[in-house]
């Protein structure tokens, strides 16, 4: 229980507003030195009870804008991933429980279904724990504020009509209800605390969970699961867990104030109370239709608004075509035809919404009305005391007939959210393979026999079979290095060998047939671009080094690319920025690689996108130059570069045909030299045509100007 305590508030701020939204800066002298960490750990008794801890923070806020630096480093019961950590923990051992089950079920529905069930376990095992606080705290909370306004109101005012009691007695009425709502007040805050801290701990876990799901899933197509999917997991299943988690404690204190605040209120006014309830019943229907309604319209008045911004997209899409064609008027049209029947909904449901709000505030004057009328209509007199009790009670019984309902929806919600986080946390894992055994003394990258596919299904076609490889490179000799040249047509499976040498693929058969020591940095053979500048697409993340940044950006080619952007290494690459040609994309994707300075580099085919001068660059600068002393793989179809590779790995289909140095293979391995031979004349080839084209072209150039060739160019 000690860790349930509250020990620390969150702080939540909004993110600094864009520049426009001025800010007077508050001198630093004004407020002193930052605050200093929040004593959360060593606060005392008074100060957790009361909140005190956050006084600072929120003096500071209240003379000027707070700033990150003004939040105190989190407790580590409330960290993402150590919260994430446990989760899954419990999630593993509970789902390696029903592994079999969820491996027979047939269908998505029930693997979600099982996989719902376990996941639910699984946060009962990580936070269930944490739930007795704010539950305990919310049953007194029903119990202090029932007797408060309920019993000790009525008292009181009983006190003040009869003039026989003695006077202390009306004191310690008076005192006791002090100290009700006093204790009542603090019950309920701790309450809200200790679920919100519940909650946001659930969400971080969630999160923490799916986004290391998301690295380690096999394959995201493989899965069934979109991107999207995961998109709707994080944005929106996290967030109705969260609601779900700080309902349920409302679910246990909810239905306890209900019954007892009736049980008083029939005590009080007798059999008239029934009337009331049965009013409060209609209303409540009243309300359920009402709430129906209202999400039915805001269901369809969002499909209207996402059908006109599709339209409104399209039309900015094609606008020029639009433009054009003069069809501006009737795209105008149909975009405020979908626009005014968005609007329409919108006033509907405004309506609707206004009717609900007066139904809830109108609700306990009605029925306290009829209560009333029931009552003096049986032939009582009404008493004070009678009618400010229940009027007290009726508002203590609207608390529950509030939130119940909303508990049971959001917890309906999050028993459909749990299924499907369940499930995706129960996809297929790649297998990393284990690694790293050696001890730092060689780079090494070693296959003992594996055979891999890329899906995990048995029937999945095995695209690596039987592969062996065995490089490394001692530490020591650091300027040594390694250049593997792998080799052979396409659709051999020399990206799949990179893939397997990753660990993205299954293993068939025996696992861990690869062994690898040392770190690793990889560019796909399809480049990728983040939407950033060229300089932090380079850096991606690491601390910035002038001189290593100038020499990767020279290795591979770069410098004249950044020069002619408009703003340097500062200017905006990737979808929202400067479009870049595949080239300069394989040359960033490489300067990543080269810049993260790895001691494994892997390059699927990064020459083939470029031209052959800057090709020549790149292998004699990047691969044969910054990166000397590590053990490079080079996939490559550029077959002039093998005789300079210090080992060339051939690929069959599916298999590896040959390994060995070029000068082996050329000995050894016919195959290898016809493919050397016609890539070399196919070189000198194209290299003649070339040059004849460039004479021929020369000669005309010359000819109609009509000047004599210098000598110098003969
Ligand atoms: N990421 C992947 N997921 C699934 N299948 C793949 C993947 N990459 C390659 N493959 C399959 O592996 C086989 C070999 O392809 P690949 O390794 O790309 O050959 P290469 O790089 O030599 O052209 C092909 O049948 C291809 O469809
Ligand atoms: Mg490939």
């Amino acid at each position: 229980m000690g860790r349930d305590k509250p020990r620390d508030i969150g702080v939540y701020l909004e993110e600094p507003r864009s520049p426009s939204s001025k800010v007077k800066p508050v001198e630093d002298d004004e407020v002193g030195p930052p605050a200093p960490p929040p004593p959360v750990e060593n606060a005392n008794f008074f100060s957790r009870l009361f909140f005190a801890n956050i006084d600072r923070v929120m003096f500071r806020g209240y003379k000027q804008k707070l700033g990150k630096e003004d939040l105190h480093e989190l407790h580590p019961d409330n960290k993402a991933h150590i919260v994430a950590e446990t989760l899954q923990l419990n999630f593993d051992t509970e789902m390696a429980k029903v592994r079999d089950a969820f491996a027979l079920a047939s269908t998505k529905d029930e693997k979600q279904a099982i996989a719902g069930k376990v996941f639910f376990r699984a946060v009962v095992k990580s936070f269930g724990k944490l739930y007795i606080l704010p539950i305990v705290l919310m049953v007194f909370w029903s119990a202090l504020s029932l007797i408060g306004p309920g019993v000790l109101l009525r008292e009181i005012l009983a006190f003040i009509a009869v003039d026989t009691i003695e006077p202390y007695v009306g004191y310690l009425y008076a005192l006791a209800m002090f100290f009700a709502q006093f204790f009542a007040s603090l019950c309920i805050h701790h309450t809200f605390a200790s679920g919100q801290r519940l909650g946001l701990r659930l969400r971080g876990a969630v999160l923490g969970s799916v986004y290391r799901k998301t690295m380690k899933l096999s394959s995201i197509n493989e899965s069934g699961t979109s991107v999207g999917e995961v998109m709707n997991i994080v944005a929106g299943d996290a967030e109705r867990l969260f609601m779900a988690s700080t309902f349920t404690i409302f679910m246990f204190g909810a239905p306890l104030s209900f019954i007892a605040s009736n049980g008083l209120l029939i005590g009080y006014v007798g059999p008239s109370a029934l009337a009331g309830l049965a009013m409060i019943v209609v209303l409540s229907v009243i309300q359920g239709v009402l709430g129906k309604r209202i999400s039915n319209l805001r269901k369809q008045a969002v499909q209207q608004a996402d059908e006109r911004v599709r339209l409104l997209n399209e039309t900015l899409v094609s606008v020029k075509l639009i433009k054009f064609l003069n069809w501006e008027d009737y795209f105008v049209g149909r975009i405020g035809e979908k626009r005014s029947q968005e609007v329409s909904f919108l006033l509907k449901l405004g309506a609707i919404k206004a009717l609900n709000i007066l139904v809830t505030i109108a609700s306990p004057i009605f029925v306290l009305g009829l209560i009333f009328v029931a009552y003096i209509g049986s032939g009582q007199r009404l008493t004070p005391d009678a009618a400010f009790s229940a009027m007290s009670l009726l508002g203590i019984l609207m608390f529950p007939l509030a939130v119940f309902p909303q508990a049971v929806k959001w917890v309906s919600e999050a028993r459909v959210s749990m299924k499907r986080v369940g499930f995706f946390l129960a996809l297929p894992e790649i297998d990393e393979g284990k690694g790293n055994e050696q001890a730092m003394e060689t780079i090494s990258v070693k296959v003992d026999n594996g055979s891999f596919r890329w899906l995990s299904s048995p029937d999945a076609e095995v695209i690596l079979k039987g592969i062996s490889l065995n490089y490394d490179v001692p530490v020591r000799e650091e300027e040594k290095g390694k250049v593997v040249a792998v080799i052979g047509a396409v659709g051999t499976g020399k990206s799949s060998l990179l893939g397997a040498i990753l660990g993205n693929m299954y293993e068939v058969g025996k696992k861990g047939s690869v062994k690898k020591n040392g770190t690793i940095a990889y560019c796909a053979q399809e480049p990728w671009v983040l939407n950033a500048t060229m300089k932090d697409n380079i850096l991606f993340g690491l601390p910035f080094d002038q001189k290593k940044y100038d020499r990767t950006i020279h290795a591979c080619s770069l410098t004249s690319d950044i020069e002619l952007l408009p703003a340097g290494d500062m200017t905006e690459i990737g979808e929202r920025g400067i479009n870049l040609s595949g080239g300069q994309k394989a040359r960033v994707s490489l300067a990543r690689a080269v810049y993260a300075d790895p001691q494994i580099v892997l390059l699927d085919d990064p020459l083939s996108a470029v031209d052959a001068h800057v090709g020549k660059h790149i292998f004699e600068e990047c691969i044969k130059g910054v990166l000397k002393g590590k053990l490079v793989f080079l996939v490559t179809h550029q077959l002039q570069y093998a005789k300079h590779c210090d080992s060339i790995v051939m690929m069959g289909r599916h298999c590896v045909d040959a390994v060995g140095t070029y000068d082996e293979l050329m000995t050894s391995n016919s195959h290898f030299s016809q493919l050397i031979k016609a890539h070399t004349s196919e070189g000198k080839e194209t290299k003649k045509e070339a040059e004849a084209e460039a004479a021929a072209a020369e000669k005309v150039v010359v000819e109609s100007v009509g000047v004599q060739k210098p000598k110098s160019l003969a």
